[in-house]
C-alpha cells in the first residue's frame, strides 16, 4: 500500500452519480452486472488518467508479445496467470530525479510464479523493473564469485553449490519458455501495461487469471503538473499536492477482463481491519477472491475472502513449515487453484 493512509484517500468512482437503476429488490444479477458495466464504462476518472498520462516506452513491441503469448496459450487451451509483483514508483520530475516509492520487494509475486508455473500454469510476470524474479530471487544476495571455482583454462561451479545451482538451473530451464518477463517503473507505466494485458488476456477466457500482489500507489502526479526538470532546493523547502489515482480494479473487472478469475491483496498494518477492509473490497468491485496480509506477517499468514463464503479462509505457516523450508505462495496457489479449477468449470456449464 502506499505510505499516506487509505481513510483520507479513499476515491469514491461513483461519488455525485444519480444512479438510474430500478429499486434494488427488483434487480436481478444480471442487472446488477449490467450496471456496474454501465458505471465503469461511463465513470471518465480512469479514462481521463490514461489521456493525461503517456503511455511507457516499449508499449507496442510489449503488447505484441503479450499478444503473441495469449494467443499460443488459447490454441493449445493452457491456463494463464498475470501477476503483477513490486512497487510503482510516482516520479517528481519529467527528467526524474526524484521519486515516490510503494513498498514491495517482489517475492510474494515472484515466488507465486514459480508456483503457478509448477501447476501447469503460463505466466505472465508484470513486473517492477529490478525487484525479484522468479527462480533469479534465490540467487540474491549470494556472491557469485564464491560459488564458482577458477582454475587455469577453466571457470566451474564449486562443488558445494553444484546440487543447489544445478536443481535452479533445471527448474528455469524446463519452464523458461512459459515465462514472459515485462517490466514497468512508474505507476503509469503499470498502469498502461495492466490494461493492455488484461484485455489481450480477454482471448483466454475463463483460462485467464489474474493475481494483483504489486503495491500500487494511491496518489501520484499528472505529467502536466511535473516540473520538467530537477526541482532545486534554492527554491525553499518543497511542498506536494498529490492527485488520487483513480481505482482500476473497477474498470478491470467489469470491462478489460471480465470473464478473468480475480484475486487481488490488501495490505494492511492493523490486524483488526484486514478481514473488514478485504471483504470491503471483494463487495466494491466483485471480483472472486481478496487476499488479506499484515505487513509484518505477510510470509506466515494471509486471510482469503470469497463472496461465498460468509467465513474467511486462513492460511498460516507453523514454525516447522518455515524451518523445512515451506513458503506460504506455494499454499496461496494450491487454494486458488482449486478455486479456478472450480470457476472454470462453472463458466463451461453456465
Ligand atoms: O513483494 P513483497 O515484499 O513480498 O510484499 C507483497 C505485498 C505485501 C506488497 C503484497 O502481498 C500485497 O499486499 N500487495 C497489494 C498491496 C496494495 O497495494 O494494496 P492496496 O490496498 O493499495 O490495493 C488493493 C488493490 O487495489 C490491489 O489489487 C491494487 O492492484 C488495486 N488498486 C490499487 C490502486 C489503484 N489505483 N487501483 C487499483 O486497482
Amino acid at each position: 500500500d502506499s505510505s499516506v493512509s487509505e481513510s483520507d484517500g479513499s476515491f469514491h468512482l461513483h461519488s455525485g452519480r444519480k444512479a438510474s437503476a430500478p429499486p434494488r429488490t427488483m434487480m436481478s444479477g444480471g442487472d446488477i452486472a449490467y450496471l456496474r458495466t454501465e458505471m465503469a464504462q461511463e465513470d471518465p476518472s480512469w479514462k481521463i488518467f490514461f489521456e493525461e498520462n503517456p503511455k511507457p516506452a516499449h508499449f507496442d513491441e510489449n503488447v505484441k508479445l503479450v499478444q503473441d503469448f495469449c494467443q499460443q496459450a488459447a490454441m493449445k487451451k493452457n491456463r494463464v496467470a498475470l501477476i503483477t509483483s513490486g512497487g510503482t514508483t510516482v516520479p517528481l520530475e519529467q527528467n526524474t530525479v526524484r521519486f515516490i516509492d510503494n513498498f514491495s520487494a517482489g517475492t510474494r509475486g515472484s515466488a507465486s510464479a514459480e508456483y503457478f508455473l509448477e501447476a501447469g500454469y503460463l505466466v505472465i510476470f508484470l513486473h517492477r523493473s529490478k525487484s525479484l524474479e522468479p527462480y533469479f530471487r534465490h540467487l540474491v544476495g549470494k556472491n557469485i564469485f564464491d560459488m564458482i571455482e577458477v582454475l587455469p583454462g577453466n571457470v566451474t561451479v564449486g562443488e558445494k553449490h553444484q546440487a543447489e545451482l544445478g536443481k535452479l538451473a533445471e527448474k528455469f530451464q524446463r519452464q523458461r519458455c512459459n515465462l514472459l518477463m515485462i517490466s514497468f517503473n512508474t505507476l503509469s507505466d503499470y498502469l498502461w501495461l495492466l490494461r493492455a494485458i488484461a484485455q489481450k488476456m480477454q482471448i483466454l477466457g475463463p483460462l485467464a487469471l489474474l493475481y494483483l500482489a504489486a503495491a500500487v500507489s494511491d496518489f501520484y502526479i499528472p505529467t502536466s503538473q511535473m516540473p520538467c526538470h530537477k526541482i532545486q532546493s534554492s527554491g525553499g523547502p518543497l511542498s506536494l499536492s498529490l492527485q488520487l489515482v483513480p481505482k482500476m480494479l473497477a474498470p478491470l473487472v467489469t470491462l478489460w477482463a471480465p470473464n478473468a478469475f480475480i484475486i487481488s491483496f490488501k495490505l494492511e498494518t492493523n490486524e483488526t481491519l484486514l478481514e473488514t477492509k478485504s471483504k470491503e473490497s471483494l463487495h466494491k468491485y466483485h471480483h472472486h477472491v481478496v487476499i488479506g496480509n499484515l505487513l509484518h506477517s505477510r510470509k506466515v499468514y494471509v486471510v482469503l475472502v470469497d463472496s461465498k463464503n460468509p467465513n474467511a479462509e486462513e492460511i498460516r505457516l507453523s514454525n516447522s513449515d518455515v524451518e523445512s523450508g515451506i513458503e506460504i505462495e506455494s499454499k496461496i496457489v494450491d487454494n486458488l487453484k482449486s478455486r479456478h479449477d472450480q470457476y472454470y468449470a462453472n463458466h463451461k456449464t453456465g
